[in-house]
């Protein structure tokens, strides 16, 4: 990078507006949304849509609630021309939807856009033209005369083939491509000559798109360009502002809600941003701020996942895991005081009518509003103590561990997250809990174990595998538990006692499975624990026996 950017990049000069109004204002309704999924996010795939993706997603933008929806620019490529005779021939556009097509300022391709609106009961014609110095001098090598003549000649081959739309409401709009890098007052020439030529009047207004086409300004200045374009131009009711962010400089959300405060009234942009380059104006992003500030925005993402699970499939794009709104991981907390901000606050809108003003640290819209939830990813790391352990096998797991075994285990687990230098996940310490204790079969493992007996009075046959050979045992005492222990003692297993017991189920259903601890005495004084798990807790708990037994070989080793 250069040491002095400022002889390499300079900023583009903007039109003054030291009485600006657009900062003291609110924004109090949404914009029209002009959807341009199917054209430039389609233009900017790596592999672009066929006409049954193209389909697809022209129904879900319906389906979300667009009523004006850039279909294609017909006259560049057979897909775009059948996709659109196939909305209109199919009558596949309901009554409430317009269709729009974008076009460049030459006859023939005119032509045949007219040819691919045939039959069509509503549109929107766009036509374009650069306007900025650098496109006038280096694409073009035209004046301003000459670049506003492109834009008048095209406007009129339009109006002059309506003759061959009978029936068709069209309605025009034009774009001086590059707006935000011409001279506000040139772009409001051609602007005017244009509606002019058009003839618009405020029962026929013409839309007038001003395209932040490489967004090279910033958004406080981009919003000065427009309110002074919306001052200035003569016959104000005889058009519609629209706005057409791109986001190179990573604030075309800004600015289209600048722009709009600003006196635009209407917004062209995609699903989740995606377009040329750095993308289009994110219309999900924007359409949410305003639903957060309590303005409907006409748009319904209540199905936020399967939006982007369409969106995802026809495009072949993916959305950030930290995109707004509609992100994986943006209903997530990770920290230990975020969830606790947030748990407070759900109890205390729980405690609140349902249509309580939304008020959750952390969280600046319920997620269920647009189908989503709030997840919490509780880790530990080797300072969070045996309850930050114990906390998540119980919440995650529903293992809850004696609180010996908290202590006792937590000395473990500490050791391997130090060892491993990170955070772990309640799934590794449930792991980690599995290998140290139930997981465990050497020296000791359970083949089968039968008691029998009255109570107080009990005989106990077990079969196990001893360092992988086959043992036979029996013993006797006053519950399977003391008649096992007597048995493997008989058999010439050190001595020890069980000095704790308890068990608990793991899951409910048929298959529903049991854990049991127990704590052995032995050496005179010396404690360890062992878990088992099975679907009978007699065997739960004789396999826990063995775990305590196989933990205590390899301490002795
Ligand atoms: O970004 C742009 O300028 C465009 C025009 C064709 C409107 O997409
Ligand atoms: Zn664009």
């Amino acid at each position: 990078m250069l040491k002095d950017p400022s002889r390499r990049y300079r900023p583009v000069p903007v039109v003054p507006l030291p009485d600006r109004q657009w900062p003291s204002r609110m924004h109090k309704q949404a914009p029209i949304w002009c959807s341009v999924d199917l054209r430039d996010g389609n233009q900017a795939l790596p592999v672009p849509m066929n006409v049954a993706q193209k389909m697809e997603l022209f129904d879900l933008l319906v389906q979300i609630g667009f009523k004006e929806i850039e279909v294609g620019f017909p006259a560049a490529s057979k897909t775009e021309f059948d996709f659109t005779r196939k909305l209109i021939e199919e009558n596949r556009v309901p009554e409430d939807v317009t269709i729009q097509v974008l076009v460049q300022a030459r006859e023939e391709l005119i032509a045949r856009t007219v040819e691919s609106l045939r039959g069509a009961r509503r549109v929107i014609i766009h036509l374009y033209n650069s306007t900025s110095p650098s496109q006038r001098r280096i694409v073009f090598n035209a004046s301003k005369e000459e670049v506003l003549q492109i834009a008048l000649r095209g406007t009129r081959w339009i109006k002059e083939r309506l003759g061959e739309m009978p029936g068709t409401d069209v309605v025009f709009q034009y774009s001086p491509e590059s707006f935000s890098a011409t001279e506000t007052d040139y772009a409001l020439e051609v602007c005017e000559a244009v509606m002019a030529e058009w003839g618009a009047t405020p029962q026929k207004p013409v839309i007038l798109n001003l395209p932040n086409t490489v967004e090279v300004v910033t958004c406080n200045q981009h919003a000065d360009q427009i309110e002074w374009f919306c001052r200035n131009i003569k016959n104000r009711d005889a058009a519609v502002i629209s706005v057409h962010t791109h986001n190179d400089r990573g604030t075309s959300t800004a600015a289209t809600e600048l722009a709009l405060l600003a006196g635009a009234q209407r917004v062209e942009g995609t699903l989740f941003g995606n377009g040329e380059r750095t993308g289009n104006l994110d219309i999900v992003t924007t359409a949410l701020n305003f639903y957060v500030l309590g303005i409907s925005p006409g748009l319904d993402f209540t199905e936020m996942r399967r939006i982007r699970e369409v969106y995802e499939r026809c495009t072949g794009m993916d959305v950030h895991a930290r995109h707004p709104y509609a992100g994986e991981l943006v209903f997530t907390a990770f920290s230990g005081s975020h969830q606790d901000a947030i748990k407070k606050g759900f109890a205390h809108m729980k405690n609140l009518p349902a249509d309580a003003t939304w008020d959750v640290p952390y969280l600046v819209i319920d997620p269920s509003d647009i189908g989503r939830q709030y997840r919490e990813v509780i880790r530990v790391n080797s300072q969070s103590g045996k309850g930050g352990m114990a906390y998540l096998l119980e919440t995650e797991f529903g293992i809850y561990l004696p609180r010996a075994l908290q202590i006792e285990f937590s000395k473990i687990a500490n050791d391997e997250v130090d060892r491993l230098g990170r955070e772990v996940s309640a799934a590794e310490i449930r792991d980690m809990f599995w290998r140290e204790y139930v997981d465990r079969t050497t020296p000791w493992e359970l083949i089968h174990f039968h008691a029998d007996g009255v109570k107080g009075d009990i005989a106990c046959r077990a079969s196990l595998l001893h360092h992988g050979r086959e043992v036979r045992v029996t013993g006797q005492g006053n519950g399977p538990i003391a008649s096992f222990v007597n048995a493997i003692i008989n058999y010439g297993e050190p001595t020890f006692e069980v000095s704790f017991y308890s068990e608990h189920s793991l899951s409910s259903g048929t298959e529903a499975s049991a854990i049991a601890y127990i704590e052995i005495c032995y050496d005179g004084g010396k404690k360890l624990f062992g878990a088992g798990v099975d679907t009978s807790i007699e065997f739960a708990s004789i396999k826990a026996v063995l775990s305590a037994l196989n933990r205590r070989a390899a301490h002795n080793r």
